[in-house]
């Protein structure tokens, strides 16, 4: 049964870990979904922006190029430091996605990047979104396709379905990919005070330095997938790693392997 209250804190005391880690793994892949997400939050010169679960503040740093005002809020210390270290001249605060620290009717636009997925009480953070825009205000957020498309997640899952266990003992949060459904998006928007809900795919290419680094990086640099990959037997995480390199094979170019990790991008107006 999910416990929100335990999966906050299970996913707080891995980001806290690994905030560099996570920049490195996927700096070069969040930031390709961007701009598209700012193009349907309407962000422009003079835009009031919240960026929610802001991590290294990559969607506050391009607002803040396009001429917006931004606020990035993370429930992290270590992100937020990292976000501050990499654009100072941007506010960040510490804050909760499900709770945000903010009052009501402030921004004409909020993005979530890569963020609703993590959270334990997604429905909530929509609702908080909603409560801080002003009415008429542009919400986007980005999460992963389904695995079927994103295919580092794929190979992974699929990899320890084969040689490992996927209901290993976590604290258990939403299903990672609820909001990969465009009508689950849709549905879930107009619940929390959107209308004229829409929901597009962004191409995106994660490229890899070689067949090791998918299992790497999704052991060492992310939060819930890690957890997954940690809590394995040895001898079938071995198992596991050797599943994924064999896969990722199939994706190499040179040393280099690119893989196709398409985002779900959903957004709407408040009403
Ligand atoms: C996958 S990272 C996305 C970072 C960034 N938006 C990007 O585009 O790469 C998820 C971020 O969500 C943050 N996060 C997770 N749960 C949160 C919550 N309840 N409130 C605020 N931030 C949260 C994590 O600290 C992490 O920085």
């Amino acid at each position: 049964m999910i416990d929100p209250d335990s999966f906050r804190q299970f996913e707080h005391s891995g980001w806290q870990k690994i905030p560099q880690r996570y920049h490195q793994a996927f700096g070069e892949l969040t930031t390709q979904s961007i701009e598209p997400l700012l193009d349907a939050a309407a962000v422009k010169r003079g835009t009031k922006v919240i960026d929610i679960a802001t991590g290294p503040g990559y969607v506050a740093a391009a607002a803040t190029r396009r001429g917006a005002t931004v606020i990035g809020v993370d429930f992290s210390t270590m992100m937020i430091a990292e976000a501050k270290r990499r654009s100072p001249d941007i506010e960040f605060r510490e804050g909760d996605a499900e709770q945000l620290p903010l009052g009501n009717d402030l921004f004409e636009a909020a993005v979530v990047n890569f963020g609703i997925l993590h959270l334990g009480r997604p429905d909530q953070a929509l609702a908080e979104a909603c409560r801080v825009l002003r009415p008429g205000g542009r919400f986007g957020f980005t999460v992963w396709a389904k695995p079927e498309e994103a295919v580092g997640f794929g190979i992974v899952l699929g990899a320890i379905a084969k040689h490992g266990n996927l209901n290993v003992p976590l604290p258990e949060g939403p299903p990672f990919f609820r909001f990969s459904e465009p009508d689950e998006c849709m549905r879930s928007l107009l619940a929390a005070g959107f209308e004229s809900p829409k929901v597009v795919k962004v191409a995106q290419v994660w490229q890899l330095p070689s067949v090791d680094s998918l299992f790497e990086v999704m052991k060492d640099s992310t939060v819930r997938t890690a957890g997954l990959l940690r809590a394995q037997k040895p001898e079938m995480l071995e198992q596991i790693r050797l599943a994924i390199r064999d896969e990722s094979k199939h994706y190499q170019k040179g040393d280099a392997v690119g893989l196709s990790m398409p985002a779900i991008l959903a957004s709407g107006t408040k009403a």
